[in-house]
C-alpha cells in the first residue's frame, strides 16, 4: 500500500475544528489504496503565546521532507495583530517552500442558491491561479518618520520576469485542460511598472497557446465582470492581491466563504505543497462546531489528486455535490442547522452512495 507523510496544521480558530473533519473524510475517502500518516503541529497563536513565535525557527525546514501539507486558518484578533500571524506562518511558509501559484476553484455546488438570482452551476465554474510569492505581498517596505506627523510607510511590489512568467504559463497549461479561456487581470492603466510587464508577459506566452483565448481584464472591470457574467471566467490569472481579492468574491458567488479551497503548488519537484480552505480562522464562530467544513474537504481532495489519488478525490468531490444537492445536512452558513461533524459524517455516508 502507498503511504504518504502529511503534516499537519491547524492553526488557529475554526481551523482547530473543520481539519479533524477532513481528516477524517479523507482517511475514508483512500480507505484500502493509501495510507495517510499524519503528522500535527502544533502552531499558530497559542504555540505564539508559549513561545513568542508562530512556528519553531526551523519550522519550514520541519515541513520540508513531507508529501504534503493540511493548513488550516491563523489568525487571533484582536489577540495577536494579524499581519503578526500571517508573516509569522503561512507567509513564510508559502515564500521559504517557493509555493509558487495559488490555485482557488470557484464553483457552484447543485443545491445550493448562490447570491446572483438568475446564475446556476452552470455559469459558476472557474479557477482562479493566484500568484503566491511576490506581487503586492512581497514584504518589502519600510516605515520612517513612525508616530510623528511625518510618518511615511512605503508598501512596495515585486514582479520579476522569472516569477510572472512561470505563474502565466501554468495557467495557460490549466486553461489548455479546461475550456481554453484565459482572464488575465492586472491594472496596467494606473500601474505603469509591474502590472504592464505582467501583460506583456501574458502576450509573450500566449504565442505559445494558440488554442487558448486570452482576455485582459482591468481588475475592477474584473470584480464587476464576475458578478454580472460569471460565465465568461473560465482560468483567471492575477497577482497576490488582485486574486486574493476576486477569490473572496468568487467565494460569495459560490454562496459561502466557507465553502472554498486553495492549492498551494511548490515549483519544484520534492517539495510539499501545502493545502488549506481560503477563509481564516472565523473568530465570530469559532468554538461553536458550526463552521462550514467543506472548503477543507475539498482542499484535502486536491491534496490528494496531486498525490495521484485522483479516485479518492473524484470520489469525494461527487459526495460533496450529493450533500449540497440533498441539502439536508448543511452549517449555518448555508441555511441549515448542521454541525461541522455532522456535515463530515455525511459526506463520509455519500462517498460511496
Ligand atoms: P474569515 O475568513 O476568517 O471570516 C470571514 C467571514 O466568513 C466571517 O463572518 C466568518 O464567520 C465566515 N466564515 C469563514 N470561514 C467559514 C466557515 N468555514 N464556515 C462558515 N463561515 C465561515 O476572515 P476574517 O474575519 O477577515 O479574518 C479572521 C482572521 O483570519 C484574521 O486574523 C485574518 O488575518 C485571518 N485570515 C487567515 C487566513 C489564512 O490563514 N489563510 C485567510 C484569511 C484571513
Ligand atoms: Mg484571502
Amino acid at each position: 500500500m502507498q503511504q504518504f507523510r502529511i503534516a499537519v496544521i491547524p492553526g488557529d480558530g475554526v481551523g482547530k475544528e473543520v481539519i479533524p473533519v477532513g481528516q477524517r473524510v479523507l482517511e475514508a475517502a483512500v480507505a484500502q489504496e493509501a495510507q495517510l500518516d499524519w503528522h500535527l503541529f502544533p502552531w499558530g497563536s497559542d504555540f505564539y503565546r508559549q513561545t513568542g513565535a508562530l512556528m519553531p525557527p526551523d519550522g519550514v525546514e520541519q515541513l520540508r521532507r513531507f508529501d504534503a501539507i493540511y493548513f488550516g486558518a491563523v489568525g487571533d484578533p484582536p489577540h495577536v495583530p494579524d499581519h503578526v500571524t500571517l508573516w509569522g506562518l503561512l507567509l513564510p511558509i508559502r515564500k521559504q517552500l517557493d509555493l509558487f501559484v495559488n490555485v482557488r476553484p470557484i464553483r457552484l455546488f447543485p443545491g445550493i442558491r448562490g447570491p446572483l438570482r438568475d446564475k446556476g452551476p452552470e455559469d459558476i465554474d472557474m479557477i482562479f491561479v493566484r500568484e503566491n510569492t511576490e506581487g503586492e505581498y512581497a514584504g518589502v517596505g519600510g516605515r520612517v518618520h513612525v508616530g510623528t506627523p511625518h510618518e511615511v510607510a512605503l508598501e512596495t511590489s515585486v514582479f520579476s520576469r522569472f516569477n510572472v512568467e512561470r505563474v502565466v504559463r501554468f495557467a495557460f497549461e490549466l486553461a489548455r485542460s479546461r475550456r481554453k479561456h484565459l482572464t488575465s487581470i492586472t491594472k496596467s492603466n494606473a500601474q505603469r511598472f509591474g502590472m504592464v510587464l505582467w501583460d506583456e508577459i501574458v502576450q509573450e506566452v500566449a504565442r505559445d497557446y494558440p488554442d487558448v483565448t486570452v482576455t485582459s481584464l482591468l481588475v475592477d472591470a474584473a470584480a464587476a465582470l464576475m458578478v454580472r457574467a460569471p460565465e465568461r471566467f473560465d482560468v483567471a490569472v492575477g497577482s497576490n492581491l488582485f486574486a486574493d481579492i476576486l477569490t473572496d468574491l468568487g467565494a460569495a458567488l459560490m454562496g459561502s466563504l466557507g465553502l472554498a479551497p486553495s492549492a498551494n503548488l511548490a515549483a519544484a519537484p520534492g517539495v510539499p505543497s501545502l493545502f488549506e480552505p481560503v477563509h481564516g480562522s472565523a473568530p465570530d464562530i469559532a468554538g461553536r462546531g458550526i463552521a462550514n467544513p467543506i472548503g477543507t474537504v475539498w482542499a484535502g481532495a486536491m491534496m490528494l489528486e496531486h498525490l495521484g489519488l485522483t479516485d479518492a478525490a473524484r470520489r469525494i468531490l461527487r459526495a460533496i455535490e450529493r450533500l449540497t444537492n440533498e441539502g439536508k445536512v448543511l452549517t449555518p452558513d448555508l441555511g441549515g442547522t448542521a454541525t461541522t461533524e455532522q456535515v463530515g459524517k455525511r459526506i463520509i455516508e455519500l462517498l460511496d452512495a
